[in-house]
């Protein structure tokens, strides 16, 4: 895959306004994609997201959509409308529903109003142990429903999964470069761990097989942002085999 390592890395802007927001987006000129959830999208969404395209930054929405197909398809539109290049959608809401939002991804691209958004599955919330999926009434093995639901995302048409660092190397083997893997719980050498607890250096994520890697604090809650982000990637540059 062609891709430049600055490409690679997806800043989380997880803060509470826009104001916060566009700040950290001007402290980092070198950056190209900002990952918006549910906090920040609910507050500011569709104002912050034109601020972001003028500013020619791409858009990954993290909102993790699971509703009937029909509702999730609008959604995706929606989403195509305000500019967003990457965006999450809930496996478990069924094959039907991934299949319609990526039609509907589909044929907004082919309408002529911009590039196609990449579709992302979400497979077990990483908040989720084995018994919490048994209590809902699933099985119990987390890395098989994982594997499973990442299976019917890409039967479905979706582009890829997010997952957590450990779940690449089975992932990669499984599906080979059919799907591309987004994953967060990454910290580099030189960063505290904060509440994440799995977690993998950006180099090792890459070399598992990660396409893009979802970074937030380090970067984010360094004195300077954008430095923080081209030591990483320096260091993904170095590490090339
Ligand atoms: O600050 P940090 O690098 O930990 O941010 C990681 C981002 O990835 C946050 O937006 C967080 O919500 C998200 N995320 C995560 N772990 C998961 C799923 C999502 O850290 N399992």
């Amino acid at each position: 895959m062609d891709k430049t390592n600055a490409s690679r890395i997806i800043i989380a802007l997880d803060v509470q306004t826009k104001e916060e927001g566009l700040s950290l987006v001007s402290r980092l000129k070198d950056a190209r994609t900002f990952k918006v959830g549910l906090e920040l999208f609910t507050a500011e969404g569709p104002t912050l997201f034109r601020k972001l395209r003028a500013l020619r930054k791409d858009i990954f929405l993290d909102l993790k959509l699971h509703d009937i197909p029909n509702t999730v398809a609008g959604a995706v539109r929606s989403a195509f409308k305000l500019g967003v290049q990457m965006m999450t959608i809930h496996t478990s809401g069924g094959r039907e529903m991934m299949a319609k939002a990526a039609e509907a991804a589909r044929s907004a691209a082919e309408a002529g109003k911009g590039p196609k958004p990449v579709l992302l599955g979400v497979t077990v919330l990483t908040s989720l142990k084995g018994a919490d999926l048994e209590e809902v009434g699933m099985g119990a093995d987390v890395a098989s429903q994982v594997l499973r639901l990442a299976g019917l995302a890409k039967a479905a048409g979706l582009d890829g999964v997010v997952c957590s660092p450990q779940e690449i190397e089975v992932l990669r083997k499984e599906y080979g470069r059919e799907l591309l893997i987004v994953t967060p719980g990454i910290r580099p050498l030189w960063a505290a761990a904060q509440d994440q607890k799995r977690i993998m250096t950006p180099a090792e994520a890459v070399a598992k097989g990660a396409d893009y890697l979802v970074i937030g604090r380090p970067i984010t809650g360094a004195p300077s942002p954008n430095e923080a982000f081209l030591r990483i990637v320096e260091e993904l540059d170095q590490s090339r085999p």
